[in-house]
């Protein structure tokens, strides 16, 4: 019998894998010897459900450097928190601005919200990045709401946050970071920033299991925001309409608690190792596997600029095979896990002239090592050679 090869997973970018020691405990300690709903019972376990809520709000409230926890709205993904910041703060004729970095979780609602009469305006990207004069023209007395992709899912490039939350405070519109690929990978201080909304999965960055995502309200919106779902919340349950107060207000329905009792050990853990170091270590990683990739012939790297600001993602293409061929290989003959497509980002490969077929993502976390790293370079190396012939 062969034995298959050592699991390389290099799709962080999507759900994070693996997850630390402490993560897996606490979902296992929560199902085991908890399993109470949170917010609604006066028994022991009742508390010990509404304490880990508590705690897991607290640490994210930390890392966002938001003084108030009731300002993190916890949802089930980056998309669901997305789609409650931009269903929940736009209204027909107000006007938004998104960019060609957006991932579908951003532009679907928008255009769905599109063809209830909101005005749309998506700026092209200037070598991956937003062009920070062409936004501020952009800018109309209308306009309501900046939807910036932080970090992008394809390139691994960062936009200018704090250039573009000066636009948006000087214009009076507001301000929805999709952090869904920087939160816990750069240092974000959502006060300092002054931003408005800032959505991101648990599950990603965070070190949170799958189910889990967040959605940061900011004082702007803080009474504005309409719920996207209602019901129950254990609270003033006398009244038939939703609680006014945060996060009551924006979590109708029982709190997937499983989920957050691993988000919360993942978010202290990400706390305990420090954003700072986490960043380092993945530019590192990132830098390592730029220069070990662009040394091979038939490689063809995007938005790969040396010492531009990034995160651990990476996107390639190798002549001569499609994506896909490209990273079903690149699984079965040397265990490397890796996305090919789109990455639900279709007018960033427009931008890119890698439509419709895409690239192959290379996506590193903080428990990818250097060697594994070498191992994946020297994976595309072999099929490149073989694919030159
Ligand atoms: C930039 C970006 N935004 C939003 C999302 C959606 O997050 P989730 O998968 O948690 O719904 C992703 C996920 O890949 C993403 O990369």
């Amino acid at each position: 019998m062969t034995s298959s090869p050592e699991r390389i997973y290099l799709d962080n970018a999507a759900t994070s894998w693996p997850k630390p020691e402490a993560v897996y405990q606490a979902v296992d300690r929560y199902q085991r010897s908890c399993g109470a709903s949170s917010g609604r019972g006066v028994y022991s376990h009742a508390i010990e459900s509404q304490q880990l809520v508590d705690q897991c709000r607290r640490s994210l409230a930390t890392l966002l450097g938001a003084s108030d926890p009731a300002r993190v709205i916890f949802t089930s993904s980056g998309t669901d928190a997305l789609n409650l910041a931009i269903q929940g703060i736009l209204a027909p004729g107000d006007h938004v601005i998104a960019s060609d970095a957006d991932h579908n979780s951003v532009l679907r609602p928008l255009r769905m919200l599109e063809g209830r009469g909101l005005a749309l305006s998506i700026i092209p990207l200037a070598d991956g990045r937003i062009d920070l004069e062409k936004l501020e023209r952009s800018v109309r007395p209308s306009t309501k709401l900046v939807c910036v992709n932080h970090a992008s899912n394809v390139t691994g490039l960062v936009q200018p946050l704090s250039e573009i939350a000066a636009i948006c405070q000087r214009t009076g519109a507001l301000l929805l970071v999709d952090a869904a690929q920087s939160l816990g990978h750069l240092p974000i201080d959502v006060a300092a920033l002054g931003c408005d909304l800032l959505a991101s999965p648990g599950h990603k960055g965070l070190w949170g299991p799958l189910g889990t995502g967040l959605l940061y309200v900011g004082d702007r919106v803080s009474e504005l925001l309409r719920p996207l779902r209602y019901g129950g919340t254990g609270s003033r349950s006398v009244e038939e309409t939703m609680p006014t107060e945060l996060p009551d207000r924006l979590e109708a329905g029982n709190l997937n608690l499983p989920g957050i009792a691993g988000l919360g050990a993942g978010v202290r853990e990400v706390l305990q190792v420090g954003v700072a170091a986490i960043a380092k270590q993945e530019q590192q990683l990132r830098a390592e596997l730029i220069a070990g990739l662009s040394s091979i012939a038939g490689v063809q790297l995007y938005g790969a600029h040396p010492g531009a600001a990034a995160v651990g993602v990476v996107s390639l293409n190798v002549e001569g095979i499609d994506p896909l061929e490209l990273a079903s290989l690149l699984d079965a003959n040397f265990g490397m896990q890796v996305r090919a497509g789109l990455h639900c980002a279709p007018r960033m490969h427009l931008s890119l002239g890698t439509a419709p077929t895409g690239t192959v993502r290379l996506s590193v976390s903080h428990f990818t090592t250097s060697s594994q790293v070498a191992s994946a370079v020297e994976a595309i190396r072999s099929i490149a050679e073989a694919m030159a012939g």
